[in-house]
């Protein structure tokens, strides 16, 4: 629960800074440290969400509330697991893109850890490659989540089940 909520909240800070820094006026120090921000809470997210992934599937899951039509469960599964195919697909993307930029810009984290590059033959047409992919995962991002709220408060406000509420540090019935 911790990692969820605060994966969630970098998750949506990064999408908002990346749209910004990408619109910031090129070459200024602020767009430097924009980016370098963007990949260290990035790859933060990407080590997080291994974490994360690693808990879920070494740990017993609450179950589904009673109730749900046969592919309304299998929606939620099959959007939980694209929801860790992106966190961790959407940090490589932008490791990947960055590992095979000609410009090779350093990657330090927090100003402090130099993060090493992945060994790529240095290519702009590689780089564009992956900045669409790491675009339009972006997009893909966004869309999920509006779903996914939508679907929390769906529950919590129609269904008037405990899905949302025992996703909260207080609040929920939880059996432990
Ligand atoms: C969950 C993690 C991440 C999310 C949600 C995310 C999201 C985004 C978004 C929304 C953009 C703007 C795309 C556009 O409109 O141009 C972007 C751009 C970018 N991201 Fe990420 N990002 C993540 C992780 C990373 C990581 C780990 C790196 C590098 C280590 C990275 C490097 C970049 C770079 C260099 C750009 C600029 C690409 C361009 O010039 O178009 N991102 N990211
Ligand atoms: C913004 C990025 C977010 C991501 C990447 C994300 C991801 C996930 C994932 C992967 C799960 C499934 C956990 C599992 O079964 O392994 C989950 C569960 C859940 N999320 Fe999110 N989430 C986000 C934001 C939110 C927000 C803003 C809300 C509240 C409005 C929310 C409410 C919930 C609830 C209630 C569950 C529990 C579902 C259940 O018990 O089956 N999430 N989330």
């Amino acid at each position: 629960m911790a990692l969820h909520w605060l994966i969630a909240a970098a998750v949506l800070g990064q999408i908002g800074l990346g749209l910004v820094m990408t619109r910031m006026t090129p070459g200024t120090m602020e767009q430097w440290g924009a980016y370098q921000l963007h990949k260290s809470i990035g790859v933060t997210i990407l080590l997080a969400s291994v974490m994360r992934l690693v808990w879920r599937l070494m740990n017993p899951v609450p179950p589904q509330p009673a109730g749900l039509g046969p592919w309304e469960g299998r929606v939620a599964r099959a959007a939980h697991w694209g929801f860790y195919a992106l966190l961790i697909g959407m940090p490589l993307t932008g490791w990947l893109l960055v590992s095979a930029s000609p410009w090779n810009i350093p990657t330090v984290l927090f100003d402090t850890v130099p993060w090493p590059h992945l060994p790529l033959d240095k290519a702009a047409a590689t780089e564009d490659a992956f900045k669409q992919v790491h675009r339009a995962l972006g997009w893909l991002f966004a869309a999920m989540i509006a779903l996914h709220v939508g679907a929390a408060l769906r529950h919590h406000w129609l269904l008037k089940d405990d899905v949302l509420r025992r996703m909260l540090p207080v609040g929920g019935e939880r059996a432990e």
